[in-house]
């Protein structure tokens, strides 16, 4: 057990994509702001651990307003946000990747981002660039925790652990033309998803570390909808364990 206390965010589009965590936590509080509903406690088997939990609804923009207010709910008597970490599913953009591989992100792009001529295409103007990079620290944290739980143990049916470029978009990605367009332009891309970037930006604008964590549920093709809803249902038996794997490896947290 750790006696620093650590404050930390999880948020995900869909409740499948956090899972079963309600009974993971003590002191558990829930709060409802309009539709969102915000569960916060203490983690059970790391009690210096804080947790602020919700699902925030597909996009960009609901990601946006869900992080938002669950800052401030976590910073409630002063406490900073130690990391946000934002889960959940992605298709595939690379065919090295299969379903039940894990993506953690080393930056992330708006692939639907486009003010040119004024900017160049994907710059995101109020942070004035393309790629939101993620702290080297807690990537390389993330990595380790999740390489060497995987070397010792079984995680569960998670596959390959990838690092890379993720991008996202107010669009679910079911056709090959589609995803080859975005490809064409951003060559090293690992995963599309919809709403990982907006929570790097608003992190990032309010300087607290941030961790993208996915998890391949489709290969962004003509059966990506069908892909998507099967594993989606089976993945909420295992997404918590994911997270759970970072926050049982706290004594190498970096910050
Ligand atoms: N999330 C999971 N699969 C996706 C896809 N194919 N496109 C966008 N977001 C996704």
């Amino acid at each position: 057990m750790t006696s620093k206390k650590y404050n930390f965010i999880v948020l995900a589009a869909m409740p499948e994509e956090i899972g079963n965590f309600v009974k993971k936590l003590n002191k558990l509080q829930m709060h409802k702001f309009g539709d969102l509903d915000v569960f916060q406690g203490t983690y059970i088997n790391e009690p210096n651990i804080q947790l602020t939990i919700a699902w925030s609804g597909w996009g960009k923009v609901s990601a946006a307003r869900a992080v938002s207010r669950l800052i401030g709910i976590a910073e409630q008597k002063n406490n900073t946000v130690d990391l946000i970490i934002f889960t959940g599913v992605a298709g595939a953009a690379d065919p090295r990747l299969s379903q039940w591989d894990i993506v953690i992100s080393e930056d992330l792009v708006q692939h639907d981002m486009d003010a040119s001529p004024l900017f160049k295409k994907f710059v995101i103007p109020s942070l004035g660039k393309e790629k939101i990079l993620c702290n080297e620290l807690i990537y390389h944290w993330a990595k380790d925790s999740i390489n060497l739980t995987k070397n010792k143990d079984k995680i569960g049916e998670f596959g390959k652990v990838f690092s890379g470029l993720i991008a996202t978009g107010d669009r679910f990605i079911s056709d090959k033309e589609t995803l080859k367009s975005i490809k064409d332009q951003l060559p090293n891309l690992l995963a599309v998803e919809m709403e990982g970037a907006s929570v790097a930006q608003v992190a990032t604008q309010e300087g607290i570390p941030w961790l993208v964590l996915r998890v391949i549920s489709d290969s962004a093709n003509e059966s990506a909808d069908q892909s998507f809803v099967d594993f989606i249902n089976t993945y909420n038996n295992s997404s918590f364990s994911l997270i759970e794997i970072l926050l049982n490896n706290l004594k190498t947290f970096p910050i």
